[in-house]
């Protein structure tokens, strides 16, 4: 019986090793059009220093032309951070809509949901357009829906100075799980509120499916946070945690090669090659600013 178990137990470790065969790439874009947030430079180099903390490579660009179907298919995820306007031309859009069709995940922070506003699939796979939002001040936003990375380390109330967004329609109509509210009595808002935007009030919410694919297409996952405004934020350890669990959380969906071996989209490098230029993981959990950067 001896061999026979010593075998089954060979099997699963060599399916173990391959699903984990690939290191998840993310890109960060941070383009914007219109107003621009001083605080891109210190939300990229944040990211990247704690890229160890999620197993993560990061690579960063504003260049539009990125947005072609060769590039895009070595990421297993992009981030869209702090856009605005109109970021991408005709062609760019039709890249990142293939990429979103071959199950390709996507993360959008803050004014992400400002940029690319008359487009469709763009609107969907974020969840919802900003509408605006109150003067930056203190706020307390709250811990709501199921358990997940993204609020794992963020306390029930957690009060921080950032905008607090409005938004032009309620992202739970397409299928958003929203995670993070805004209470509302702790802030002054002087409008005007034009649009529903449901209730509990909506900041940072997932999508399992992001609801930016075709009806053909093979949906990865969605995470959208709207805070982020101050390079104060990107410093701050709760935040962090909480951006890096959504990246992290939308990088295992299973459509990509980090946790696929037959995804069509993501990183072709496999995982130990990573590892071995430096970027493994310590295990630690917490990540922590300001360490190493691990990135380019
Ligand atoms: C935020 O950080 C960037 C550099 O990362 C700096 O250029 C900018 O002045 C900072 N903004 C404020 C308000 O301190
Ligand atoms: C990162 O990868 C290492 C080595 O494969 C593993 O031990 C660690 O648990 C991973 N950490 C995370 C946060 O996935
Ligand atoms: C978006 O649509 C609005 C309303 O049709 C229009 O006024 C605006 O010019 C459009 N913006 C872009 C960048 O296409
Ligand atoms: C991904 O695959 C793993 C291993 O089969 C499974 O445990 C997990 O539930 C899957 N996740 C999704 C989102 O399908
Ligand atoms: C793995 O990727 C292939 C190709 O994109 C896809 O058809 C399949 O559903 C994926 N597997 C899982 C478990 O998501």
């Amino acid at each position: 019986m001896l061999p026979l178990y010593g075998y089954l137990f060979l099997s699963f470790a060599v399916f173990t090793a391959q699903a984990q065969h690939f290191a998840p790439r993310v890109l960060i874009y941070s383009a914007t059009a219109a107003f621009r947030h001083d605080s891109i430079p210190t939300a990229i180099a944040a990211l990247k220093a704690n890229s160890a903390s999620i197993n993560v490579t990061f690579d960063d660009t504003e260049d539009r032309t990125d947005f072609n179907d060769i590039n895009l298919a070595n990421y297993d995820g992009v981030v869209f951070l702090s856009n605005t306007g109109e970021v991408l031309d005709e062609s760019g859009k039709t890249a990142l809509q293939n990429y979103l069709n071959n199950g390709g995940n996507f993360i959008g922070i803050h004014s992400a949901s400002d940029s690319l506003r008359n487009t469709t699939f763009f609107v969907r796979q974020i969840g919802a357009r900003f509408d605006y939002h109150a003067d930056l001040q203190e706020a307390t936003v709250n811990v709501i829906g199921p358990t997940h990375p993204s609020t794992s380390e963020v306390p029930e109330a957690w009060t921080l100075r950032d905008e607090m967004y409005n938004f032009d329609a309620d992202p739970r109509d397409l299928g958003s799980v929203v995670i993070l509210s805004a209470d509302e009595s702790s802030y002054t808002d002087n409008g005007p509120r034009r649009y529903d935007q449901g209730s509990p009030h909506p900041l940072a919410w997932y999508q399992e499916r992001g609801a930016g694919v075709d009806a053909s297409g093979i949906a990865g996952r969605s995470f959208y946070t709207s805070l982020g405004h101050l390079n104060e934020t990107w410093q701050d350890a709760t935040f962090l945690s909480h951006v890096l669990g959504g990246i992290s959380w939308a990088l295992q969906s299973n459509t990509t090669r980090a946790f696929n071996s037959s995804g069509l989209v993501g990183n072709p490098e496999p995982r130990e090659e990573v590892i071995s230029s430096g970027t493994a993981s310590t295990g630690n959990a917490n990540p922590t600013p300001g360490s190493t950067s691990t990135g380019l």
